[in-house]
C-alpha cells in the first residue's frame, strides 16, 4: 500500500475520502500522533490494530470535536465530568464512561466502557469536524515502541501499511492523555499524564482523585497499561535512588548511553560512551522523551541508562513512562 503523505495547511480532503472509504490514516494532536479509522466501521478498526500489531484486547480512545458529538456514544455520565470537560476540553485527557455501543465492538475491546477525548489541535478537530464519524485512534507508532511525536516517527513504523499521515509538526505536549475512568462516583487515573491529580482536584474541590497502579491489578481496568511500552531497540536500565556503586557494578564493560535531565540530576556516573540530554523542564522532558527513546536505537550503544536520584521534580507521567520503557528496573528498597 501506498502511504500517502498531507501537510497540516492541506485542504485535506484526501485524507477525510481515505477514512470515508474506511481507511487508516494518521493525524496530529497535541499529545502523540493518532491512527485514526471510522469508529463505527468493524472492517476500518480491524486495520488499526493490524497495522500496530496491537493486542486484541486493549481498546482504543474515541475522538470527536465536541461534547455534543460525543453525547449519542455515552450514558450514565456522571455531574463531575461536565465540570472537568469545561475545565480541561479540548486537551489531554480522556474520559472513560459508559458506552452505548454504538461504536464498533473492537473498539472497546469487549468492554462496557468507552474512552472519549476532544484533542486539542487545528488538524485533529479540522478531520473530526468533517468526517460524518468519530475516529478511534490509539498512538501511531508499532505496539511496543514508543508513541509517535513527529510525522517521521509515524512514517517510520507505519509507511506502506496505512493509507497516509497528516504531518502536523512536533506535538505540544509530547505525551498521551490522561486517562479518567468516569463510572463511579468520583473519577480514577488510569493513565498519568500532563493534567494531574491535582489539577483535577484544583476543579472538583474537596474531592479525592485516586490514582490505580494498574501493576499492581491483577485484572487491569485500562488495559493497555499492563504491556510494555515506549522500549528502545538496545536495553534500558533505570535506576531509582541506586548509588553510585550499584550502578556501576550493573553497568560495567558496556558501550553506554545515558540518558540525562539537564539541572535535574547532573553526575555522570560513569565515563559514558554518549549522552542524551532530555532536558530541564518537565514540559520539556515531555515534549522530547519519545523522539531521544527513537534515537538512541539508530545510535551504535548496546544499551543505555537513566539515573533518577529522587522522583519528587520529575512529573509522575514522565517517571511512569520511563518505568514502562525500561528492560531493567532498580528501585531503592
Ligand atoms: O493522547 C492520547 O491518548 C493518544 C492520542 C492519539 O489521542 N492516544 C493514545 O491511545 O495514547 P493508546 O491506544 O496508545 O492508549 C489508550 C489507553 C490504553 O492504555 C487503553 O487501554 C486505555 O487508553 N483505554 C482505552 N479505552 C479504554 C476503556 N474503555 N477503559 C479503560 N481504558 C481504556
Ligand atoms: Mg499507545
Amino acid at each position: 500500500m501506498r502511504t500517502r503523505k498531507w501537510l497540516a495547511n492541506d485542504n485535506l480532503i484526501e485524507a477525510i475520502e481515505q477514512l470515508k472509504g474506511g481507511e487508516v490514516v494518521a493525524f496530529p494532536t497535541e499529545t502523540v500522533y493518532g491512527l485514526g479509522a471510522n469508529a463505527r466501521n468493524e472492517k476500518a478498526i480491524e486495520k488499526i490494530y493490524k497495522a500496530k500489531g496491537r493486542p486484541s484486547d486493549n481498546p482504543l480512545i474515541v475522538h470527536f470535536a465536541s461534547w455534543k458529538q460525543i453525547e449519542p456514544y455515552v450514558t450514565d455520565v456522571p455531574d463531575y465530568v461536565s465540570q472537568l470537560m469545561d475545565a480541561f476540553s479540548p486537551g489531554p485527557i480522556t474520559f472513560v464512561l459508559k458506552s452505548t455501543g454504538k461504536v464498533a465492538p473492537s473498539v472497546t475491546a469487549g468492554l462496557p466502557t468507552v474512552g472519549v477525548r476532544i484533542p486539542d489541535h487545528p488538524v485533529a478537530l479540522r478531520l473530526l469536524e468533517h468526517c460524518p464519524f468519530p475516529l478511534a485512534a490509539p498512538s501511531a507508532n508499532l505496539s511496543g515502541k514508543p508513541s509517535p511525536t513527529l510525522a517521521q516517527h509515524v512514517i517510520d513504523d507505519l509507511e506502506g501499511k496505512i493509507a497516509g499521515v497528516i504531518d502536523g509538526g512536533n506535538a505540544k505536549t509530547g505525551l498521551e492523555s490522561t486517562v479518567l475512568d468516569c463510572t463511579g462516583p468520583s473519577p480514577v487515573i488510569l493513565r498519568p499524564g500532563t493534567i494531574t491529580a491535582k489539577d483535577i482536584e484544583k476543579v472538583l474541590t474537596g474531592q479525592m482523585i485516586d490514582t490505580t497502579s494498574q501493576e499492581q491489578v491483577d485484572s487491569p481496568i485500562s488495559p493497555g497499561t499492563k504491556y510494555k511500552h515506549y522500549a528502545p531497540e538496545v536495553p534500558l536500565y533505570l535506576f531509582i535512588g541506586k548509588d553510585q556503586t550499584f550502578i556501576r557494578e550493573k553497568l560495567k564493560s558496556r558501550h553506554i548511553g545515558r540518558l540525562c535531565f539537564l539541572q535535574l540530576d547532573q553526575k555522570a556516573t560513569l565515563e559514558v560512551e554518549k549522552t542524551y540530554e532530555l532536558g530541564q523542564s518537565n514540559q520539556e522532558v515531555a515534549k522530547r522523551l519519545y523522539d531521544v527513546l527513537r534515537h538512541v536505537s539508530k545510535t551504535d550503544v548496546d544499551a543505555v541508562y537513566c539515573v533518577l536520584e529522587g522522583e519528587d521534580a520529575l512529573s509522575e507521567a514522565i517517571v511512569d513512562r520511563l518505568k514502562r520503557a525500561a528492560t531493567y528496573l532498580y528501585v531503592e528498597d
